[in-house]
């Protein structure tokens, strides 16, 4: 049997920061959750700074370069101060998303082939400074398509419509998008393409989708940082990786 690539945990800490910003002040710290999830398994840590700042600060994010063992990496929007920041903080890798002021969160994909000729020189100079970029999208074969075109390495599919679907017990819907997910991976892959996904994800949601060979990296926030309350971090991620383990042990593949 050969094993399958190896599927990492990217820790996105923005809702700490949330709390935090909640009352002001320094408290709780993201940079310190940052520290704890690493030490807990977390093979990289994703923080993504809004325009509007609702969360992660500018500071955190020198602070998170200075401080990280493991790679950093930038949830952005295509805009040039994103750019300028990312271009001096020079983090391992940035996702471009897309970003309205008044979303809740990242509520849909980029439309990279809408947006082809704001979004490529962006992937350019990124690329020219080294940092990896992927473009977070939703699993449709134009935006799969779109995404090769602009010379992005990697893209990240978002799964919220699946995960949105499995908790609201609608497993009809659920399957179809999985199914979605499934063959853009493929389709992705095929592209040479590396693939991650991310975006509302749980234990059960992320263990079914490690059993996705094509996806190398699934990005988790908002249930981590919530489950922790309960947990304490140091468990959560420990728990989380040991769900993606057990998605990815379903793999091995006669070699
Ligand atoms: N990946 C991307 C590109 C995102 O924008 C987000 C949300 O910030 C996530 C992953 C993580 O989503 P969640 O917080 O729902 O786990």
């Amino acid at each position: 049997m050969s094993e399958a690539a190896p599927l990492r945990l990217g820790v996105n800490i923005d809702h700490v920061a949330t709390i935090r910003n909640a009352r002001g002040g320094e408290h709780p710290d993201p940079v310190k959750a940052a520290l704890m999830a690493v030490a807990a398994g977390a093979d990289g840590i994703t923080a993504h700074l809004r325009e509007d700042r609702r969360h992660i600060r500018d500071e955190d994010l020198v602070r998170l370069k200075a401080q990280l063992s493991r790679p950093l990496n930038l949830e952005m929007a295509a805009t040039r101060e994103m750019v300028g920041i990312a271009l001096k903080t020079h983090p391992h890798a940035a996702c471009i998303v897309p970003e309205r002021r008044q979303e809740l969160t990242t509520e849909g994909g980029l439309d990279a082939a809408r947006h082809h000729n704001v979004l490529a020189p962006v992937v350019a100079e990124l690329k020219a400074a080294s940092i990896r970029v992927s473009l977070f999208i939703t699993c449709d074969p134009r935006q799969i398509e779109a995404a090769a075109s602009l010379g992005a390495p990697v893209i990240e599919i978002h799964t919220g419509a699946w995960c949105e679907a499995v908790a609201d017990r609608r497993p009809a819907i659920a399957s179809v998008e999985f199914q979605r997910i499934k063959d853009g991976a493929a389709r992705a892959r095929s592209l040479g393409l590396e693939v991650h996904a991310g975006h509302g994800l749980d234990y059960r949601t992320a263990e079914t989708i490690s059993g996705l060979a094509e996806i190398v990296e699934l990005n988790i926030g908002h249930f981590l940082v919530g489950e922790a309350l309960f947990g304490g971090l140091t468990e959560t991620v420990k728990t989380m990786r040991a769900a993606m383990d057990r998605g990815r042990a379903r793999l091995a593949v006669p070699s």
